[in-house]
C-alpha cells in the first residue's frame, strides 16, 4: 500500500526566485517507447524521474529492452528496432499513466505477442474504448472490461492490421498516437484527423528519429515503411508543471519567478495564453529550439488577474492546466467562464466535479457545468480539500494557500509523484509555505 500524503499549506506569503522544473511527462514516455524501436543507442537527458514515466520504461524493460538509468535524469536506451520488442512474463503495470496505457495499446496491438495491461484505481476506471475502438476497425483483438476499462488483454496481430482513415470524435494526444503507432504495423496508411490540434510530440518525435509520418493540416498519416534510428533527446522542463508556479506568481502579490528551460510548443502553451488574456504578466525570454521542440525562459510578475470567458480553442492546449487556472479564476476580479471541456471529466479524476468541490470548501463560488465551470473570483478561505488522488488536483489546491486567508489542507496527495516529485521542495524554495505529512 503507498502511504497516504496529506499537504498542510500556510496562507498567503509569495513566489520569489528561479526554478526548473520537472521534465515533460509526455515528451518522456515518448523517448522511452520510440527510444525502445529505435535502432542504436538513445540518450536521455531532462528525462522525468516520475511514477507515470518510469512506468513507461519499466513496460519496456519487462519487454526485454536495456535501459540504463542514473536518477539525473540521465537515461540510455538500447533500441531493439521495431520488430525486437519480446513478449512480457507477466502482465504490465502502467500505475496512474493514462499515457502509458493508450499507447501501448497501440503499439502492441500489432506485435507478434499477446500482453496484459493493468493500471491503478483511477486507471483502471478511465475510458479505454476510445482507442480499443478504432484499433479494432484496424484489425486489433483486444479485451476491455464490460465497462470498457482495463485491463487491457491484447492478442497480439503481427502483420494482420490494416491502416484506416480515422476522424476522432475528441481532441485526444493519446488516441492520436495510439493510432499512429499502430499504423507504423498496419497494411496501407494510417490517417487520423483532429478536431482541434492536440500536442504534436508524438510527429515531432518520430521525425526526429527518422520515421516518415506527415502532417497536413489537421490530420496526420504514417506507414509502416520505416525505421528509426537512434539519437539524442534533451527533454525540456513540463509546462504543465511550471504552470502550478505561472499562476502563483501571478496570484500572490510581489512575485516574480523565473521557469527555466521551459517546453513552449504551441500545442502546449494555451495557459500561457489563458492567462494572459486574464492579465497576467508572463514574459518569453532565450526562445531556442532543442531536438526539433521550442523551449524558452518564463519570467512572470504578480498581477490583479480579471475574469474571462476562456475561448475554447484554449481548452486542448491547456488541458492539464485547468485545475491550477481555475485556482487562478478564484483569484481574479470577476467572473470567469469554461466551456467546452468536458474531457476534464475523465482525467485522473473528474476535474471539473473535484474541483469545484473543494473550491466550495474553500467558500469560493463555482459552479461546476457538464464542460466547465462558472467561478465567481473572490476571496479563498481555509479548510481541508480532497484530491481525489489526482496530482494537479493536489498540487493546485497549495497553490491556492498563497491567496488564502487561513490555512488549507489537501489530502490524498502521494500521486503528485506521478508528474512533478520535486513539487514541495521546488515550491518551497520558492517561498509557498508547504509541509507534509506521511501515515
Ligand atoms: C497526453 C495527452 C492528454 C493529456 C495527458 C498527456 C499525452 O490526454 O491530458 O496528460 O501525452 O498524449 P488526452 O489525449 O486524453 O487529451
Amino acid at each position: 500500500m503507498t502511504k497516504k500524503i496529506t499537504f498542510k499549506v500556510q496562507n498567503g506569503g509569495l513566489l520569489r526566485g528561479e526554478a526548473r522544473v520537472a521534465g515533460d511527462k509526455s515528451m518522456s514516455h515518448r523517448s522511452i517507447m520510440l527510444g525502445s524501436l529505435a535502432e542504436g543507442v538513445t540518450h536521455v537527458t531532462g528525462f522525468l524521474e516520475a511514477e507515470d514515466a518510469l512506468a513507461t520504461l519499466q513496460a519496456f524493460r519487462d519487454m526485454g529492452v536495456e535501459i540504463e538509468r542514473t536518477g539525473d535524469g540521465c537515461v540510455t536506451i538500447h533500441g531493439v528496432g521495431k520488430h525486437g520488442l519480446k513478449a512480457p512474463q507477466a502482465p504490465l503495470y502502467l500505475g496512474n499513466s493514462g499515457t502509458s496505457m493508450r499507447l501501448l495499446s497501440g503499439l502492441l496491438a500489432g506485435q507478434a505477442f499477446n500482453s496484459v495491461l493493468t493500471g491503478d484505481e483511477s486507471l483502471s476506471k478511465r475510458p479505454m474504448k476510445r482507442v480499443t475502438e478504432p484499433l479494432a476497425q484496424m484489425g486489433a483483438d483486444i479485451k476491455t472490461t464490460e465497462k470498457g476499462t482495463a485491463p487491457l488483454e491484447i492478442t497480439g496481430r503481427a502483420g494482420q492490421l490494416t491502416g484506416i482513415d480515422y476522424v476522432m470524435p475528441m481532441a485526444s494526444a493519446q488516441v492520436k498516437s495510439c493510432l499512429l503507432l499502430a499504423g507504423m504495423y498496419a497494411q496501407g496508411e494510417t490517417k487520423v484527423t483532429e478536431p482541434a490540434p492536440t500536442r504534436d510530440h508524438t510527429e515531432r518525435m518520430l521525425t526526429g528519429f527518422g520515421y516518415p509520418v506527415s502532417v497536413n493540416k489537421n490530420q496526420a498519416s504514417i506507414t509502416a515503411n520505416g525505421r528509426l534510428t537512434a539519437m539524442t533527446i534533451d527533454v525540456p522542463s513540463d509546462i504543465s508543471s511550471a504552470a502550478f508556479f505561472l499562476v502563483g506568481a501571478s496570484i500572490a502579490p510581489n512575485s516574480d519567478v523565473l521557469l527555466k528551460h521551459v517546453g513552449i510548443n504551441p500545442t502546449r502553451t494555451g495557459v500561457i495564453d489563458i492567462l494572459r488574456l486574464m492579465g497576467a504578466n508572463i514574459e518569453i525570454l532565450n526562445e531556442h529550439t532543442v531536438g526539433g521542440e521550442p523551449v524558452a525562459d518564463l519570467h512572470v510578475t504578480s498581477c490583479q488577474l480579471k475574469g474571462i470567458e476562456i475561448p475554447e480553442h484554449l481548452v486542448p492546449l491547456a488541458i492539464d492546466e485547468f485545475p491550477v487556472l481555475f485556482i487562478a479564476a478564484a483569484c481574479a476580479e470577476g467572473e470567469t467562464r469554461l466551456t467546452g471541456a468536458e474531457e476534464l471529466r475523465v482525467k485522473e479524476s473528474d476535474r471539473i466535479q473535484v474541483m469545484a468541490d473543494g473550491l466550495q470548501i474553500l467558500g469560493v463560488n463555482a459552479q461546476p457545468t457538464s464542460d466547465g465551470m462558472i467561478i465567481q473570483g473572490g476571496e479563498i478561505g481555509g479548510g481541508t480539500v480532497e484530491s481525489h488522488g489526482d496530482h494537479r488536483i493536489a498540487m493546485a489546491f497549495a497553490i491556492a494557500g498563497l491567496r488564502a486567508i487561513a490555512p488549507i489542507t489537501i489530502l490524498d496527495c502521494a500521486n503528485v509523484n506521478t508528474s512533478f516529485p520535486e513539487f514541495k521542495e521546488l515550491a518551497t524554495n520558492l517561498g509557498l509555505q508547504l509541509s507534509s505529512e506521511e501515515d
